[in-house]
């Protein structure tokens, strides 16, 4: 029989071996919101789980423009976190600098390859090796509504086109409500922009336009349209809106004072998290004329090179965390967006999550499936960047002519 002594060793060796490979992760994300930081907290759990400890590192700012301006200043002083939220095209840009780590023993050990949608794989690689992992898919074209407040308004069920669209904010305003819940933010003015641009032009000029940012889109009258239409869209905000946060945008919506937002899905995570029922307390559509359009936004952690060996195992835990099924499913049931894993059981998601499952397969196979440019997934943030000062400019400044207001996106997009 075992002696009690000898237990007692074994068992401090165990744990003396856990505690040697037991590191630190310190992860850069602007994850501040409620339902966004109930999120952030289940990846914090699942590593401390593991052993390792778990050190914050949150910049607040929706968009994460603010959260990027610190992770340079870190990086250039030769002080990066393990990880950071980090997402599209700035990926491949981050790993051309040199500073991301491989990741490809854990993508291969957990079989990312065959997990993953491959327009999702081809963003974490770079040069053919894995640097970040995805965290989920979240839709950007969306339309929020309250129930009550619709109800009251004598508008019946959410717009399906701008025409629509515009009369039911029409009787919204009568009825002394707010039509839209909108923080002026440039990033947010950028978000209903690209719906209201997919809504106007569909899929196909979409692409055209903040894709392959093919000049004969971008100056077309398509274009025009969308300008003249996103103006209309302001004129149903309210005069406290310039410089608000997206979530007390939602929070108008979530206590009746507003009928409307377009924001991402994130904004369920507000939703959720203030204990409202989808179907009943509010309504999730496609903004107007893009239901048979998807705007994806993969949010993903890069991982930067690191030296110390513990915390290189830390890091290699925590990519194997973020693409594991316990974290897909309860990450993405308090952030609003859908699993990026492949054939997870969704029996827990809501009818809003569902239709957004359903509509990416959809579309992915049909043609509509498009990469937001508003939140950094279709083009470098160089580009991005310009164009979204520039939506700003004609949004703030209702003296400037369309033409104009054309013509200055146009340029910004040419930026190199
Ligand atoms: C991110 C989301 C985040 C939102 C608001 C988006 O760019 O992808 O994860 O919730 O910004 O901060």
């Amino acid at each position: 029989m075992i002696k009690l002594t000898q237990l007692a060793t074994a068992v401090a060796m165990v744990v003396a071996a856990n505690a040697a490979m037991a590191g630190e992760v310190e992860v850069l994300h602007w994850w501040t919101a409620g339902g966004e930081a109930k999120s952030a907290a289940e990846l914090k759990k699942i590593m401390q789980s593991k052993g390792h400890t778990w050190k914050d590192f949150a910049v607040a700012g929706g968009g994460g423009d603010n959260a990027m301006t610190v992770l340079k200043s870190r990086v250039v002083a030769g002080n990066p976190p393990a990880a950071a939220q980090i997402k599209g095209p700035a990926i491949q840009e981050w790993a051309s600098e040199g500073v991301l780590a491989n990741l490809d023993s854990v993508a291969k050990a957990e079989k990312w390859d065959s997990l993953l949608p491959k327009v999702v794989a081809d963003v974490m690689k770079y040069k053919g090796n894995y640097v970040a992992a995805p965290v989920n898919v979240h839709r950007v074209n969306w339309m929020w509504a309250n129930a009550a407040v619709l109800k009251k308004a004598g508008v019946a069920g959410a717009p399906k086109t701008w025409d629509e669209f515009f009369a039911a904010a029409e009787k919204v305003k009568k009825a002394g409500l707010i039509p839209v819940a909108h923080g002026g933010q440039n990033w947010q003015d950028f978000t209903t922009f690209e719906s209201v641009a997919l809504g106007v032009g569909g899929a196909g000029f979409y692409n055209d336009a903040f894709v392959k940012l093919d000049k004969k889109a971008l100056t077309s009258a398509t274009m025009s349209k969308a300008l003249e239409t996103f103006r209309k869209v302001k004129s149903y905000t309210d005069a406290a809106a310039p410089g608000r946060d997206w979530n007390l945008a939602t929070a108008m919506v979530i206590q009746e004072k507003a009928a409307f937002q377009f924001m991402g899905d994130w904004a369920k995570g507000e939703f959720t998290a203030a204990n409202k029922v989808p179907g009943k307390d509010y309504i999730c559509a496609a903004a107007p004329g893009t239901a048979n359009a998807f705007t994806f936004n993969v949010d993903s952690f890069a991982m930067f090179k690191l030296k110390d060996a513990a915390a290189q195992k830390a890091q290699a835990d925590l990519a194997a965390a973020i693409m594991g099924t316990e974290f897909q499913e309860v990450f993405n049931l308090n952030k609003g967006s859908i699993p990026v894993r492949l054939n997870m059981d969704m029996a827990k998601f809501d009818d809003c999550a569902k239709l957004s499952s359903k509509d990416f397969v959809a579309t992915s196979k049909a043609g509509g499936l498009v990469p937001s440019i508003a939140h950094e997934m279709a083009v470098p943030p160089a580009v991005s960047g310009a164009m979204k000062d520039a939506v700003s400019q004609f949004w703030n400044n209702d003296k400037m002519s369309v033409a104009d207001g054309v013509k200055s996106i146009a340029k910004a997009a040419a930026t190199k």
